[in-house]
């Protein structure tokens, strides 16, 4: 199997990842930061060293300004209501993905405050230009992606992280494509909180993520309950991360995600980008040649991650993405890939792109396997298929 959709979840994992899991079921197995007996304790230091380990990585000196969640949705939920108490404006773009768009459409319905989309131009990542023009007195907060996860294009997060805090305004980052794939120092970016999950190009497991919250960053927090310790005070603990880790954490998700921390740490993030550049420079260089292919990225590969979106002539997206599979073995996702907004944008609206993510474990053969596929596909329209499409609109 080529496996191509690694934006949507990376295969495989780190090396480690499945070991440090089960060990955190048998050696780990005690309930950390909730209990004083030596099991308790021994995963409470486990959960420490992952905590430390993706400090280390992220470029955070104060390994507790991270907290773990049960992935970026989770993070970004929590990081814009409780940045948004009551109505205000905020300012996000046309390349956010719905977990960032339906907590702030929510909000907008529910408070009444204003949301300004800044729109693109095709596949440029917006001009931080816009942003300081659609900045009003009541802005409370900025929302960026890094990178689009429709066309991988890397997003001016410092430009604009400059301009929210000579504004005053707090900035929050999607980090969903760019964690793993960019080296990041995130204690010297001027971005204010930072969400990112961590089995996408961090190459842990699902079900756990993680959420930055710079020193002097007022965030209510939205899951209340036990922290295991102050148990009689009516309020939530003050302190990060237990403020925002209310409950028994995901013991098994963060000692795989420790794993895959250690692991980037060995082989360096440079290294991995290095070889993401390249990947991606094969995979467009490919499509670029197909007549009747339409890609939808970033053109400079050093300008994004490694996401490549694209349709073919003659063929509807999800069509196409079916046939790879069944026909080709090659795993693609197809669709709007929950940023509809992009879409719009892109002119790809119902049907979408087939997109392309090649991981570090991707092979130059299986680009040019792929590559080699979607050329067929090209030469051989899905008429039928496409027939049935406009009869079902
Ligand atoms: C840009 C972006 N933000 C947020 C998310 C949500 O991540 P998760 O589903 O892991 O919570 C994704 C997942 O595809 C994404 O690509």
């Amino acid at each position: 199997m080529i496996y191509l959709d690694n934006a949507a979840t990376a295969n495989p994992k780190a090396p480690g990842v499945g070991e440090a899991m089960a060990q955190s079921l048998g050696t780990y197995n005690g309930n950390p930061g909730h209990g004083g007996h030596r099991l308790a304790v021994r995963t409470t230091l486990a959960v420490y060293a992952a905590r430390a380990a993706l400090a280390h990585l992220l470029g955070v000196a104060d390994p507790s300004r991270l907290c773990f969640t049960s992935g970026a949705t989770a993070a970004l939920n929590q990081a814009i209501a409780g940045s948004l108490p009551g109505p205000g404006h905020v300012i996000c773009s046309t390349w956010e993905h719905n977990a960032v768009l339906r907590p702030l459409w929510d909000w907008q319905r529910r408070t009444g405050g204003r949301v300004t989309v800044l729109p693109a131009a095709g596949e440029a990542p917006l001009s931080p230009d816009d942003v300081l023009a659609a900045i009003r007195p009541d802005t409370i907060l900025i929302v960026l992606t890094a990178a689009s996860n429709v066309t991988g294009a890397i997003c001016p997060v410092v430009e604009v992280g400059e301009i929210a805090r000579t504004r005053g305004i707090r900035f929050l980052v999607d980090g969903a494509q760019t964690a793993g794939h960019i080296p990041l120092h995130l204690d010297t970016l001027p971005i204010d909180l930072w969400a990112c999950p961590g089995h996408k190009g961090l190459l842990g497991p699902q079900g756990v993520g993680l959420l930055y919250v710079r020193r002097g960053t007022e965030l209510q927090p939205l899951l209340l309950g036990g922290a295991g310790f102050d148990s009689e005070r009516q309020e939530p603990p003050e302190e990060t991360p237990e403020r925002f880790e209310a409950g028994t954490l995901n013991t098994p998700g963060i000692l795989g995600l420790g794993a895959a921390a250690e692991h980037l740490l060995t082989t360096g993030i440079e290294a991995t980008r290095a070889r993401e550049v390249e990947l991606q420079a094969a995979i467009q260089e490919g499509l670029r040649r197909i007549r009747g292919v339409r890609l939808y990225t970033a053109s400079d590969p050093g300008a994004g991650v490694g996401v490549v979106s694209f349709t073919i002539d003659g063929w509807n997206a999800a069509a196409a993405a079916e046939s790879l599979d069944r026909d080709f073995d090659i795993c693609a996702r197809a669709g709007l890939h929950c940023a509809p907004l992009a879409h719009r944008a892109l002119g790809t609206l119902p049907d979408g792109t087939v997109r392309f993510s090649a991981g570090p474990a991707t092979t130059d053969a299986e680009i040019a396997a792929a590559v080699e596929a979607v050329s067929h596909l090209a030469a051989h329209p899905d008429t039928a298929g496409l027939r049935q499409a406009t009869s079902r609109a």
